[in-house]
């Protein structure tokens, strides 16, 4: 009897966690960009940019220093496969949001508030010279 009411405690825990599926994936070629280009210049003033041909949803990218670029999947960690399911940058420029939820994103892809529970899943990005380079392996 015991045994049965722990198995019921675990199997409702498990289930709870499921309930919430991860970010699909969705594999894309090599993304190349010339940060020198006129196009990229909000990346040197507000510090992000969108990048729309790549990853699930589209791609945050949010430059850490002039030798660092994280890329963020819009796809929220949160019930991703809602259709409204997509991270912006908050008109602040502080941080990233869900306005489907309500989940708020630090620029380092961690939870800062709502809902949500997992970080935004981040791309691996490498530069060299002014060219950036973001492929679809996840970090
Ligand atoms: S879908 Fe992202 S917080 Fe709701």
């Amino acid at each position: 009897m015991y045994w049965r009411i722990i198995f019921f405690f675990v199997f409702l825990g498990c289930s709870s966690d499921l309930s919430d599926d991860a970010i699909p994936f969705v594999s894309f070629q090599d993304i190349v960009i010339n940060l020198n280009l006129p196009e990229y210049n909000t990346l040197r003033t507000t510090g992000h940019q969108y990048i729309n041909n790549g990853g699930v949803k589209g791609i945050i990218l949010h430059r850490v220093n002039t030798n660092l670029y994280y890329a963020f999947e819009r796809n929220c960690s949160y019930q991703p496969n809602n259709a409204c399911s997509t991270v912006e940058i908050h008109s602040s420029s502080l941080y990233m949001t869900d306005p489907c939820c309500g989940s708020n994103f630090a620029f380092d892809g961690s939870v800062t508030g709502g809902v949500a529970w997992r970080p935004l899943r981040k791309y691996e990005t490498s530069l060299n010279g002014s060219e950036l380079t973001i492929t679809d392996v996840v970090l």
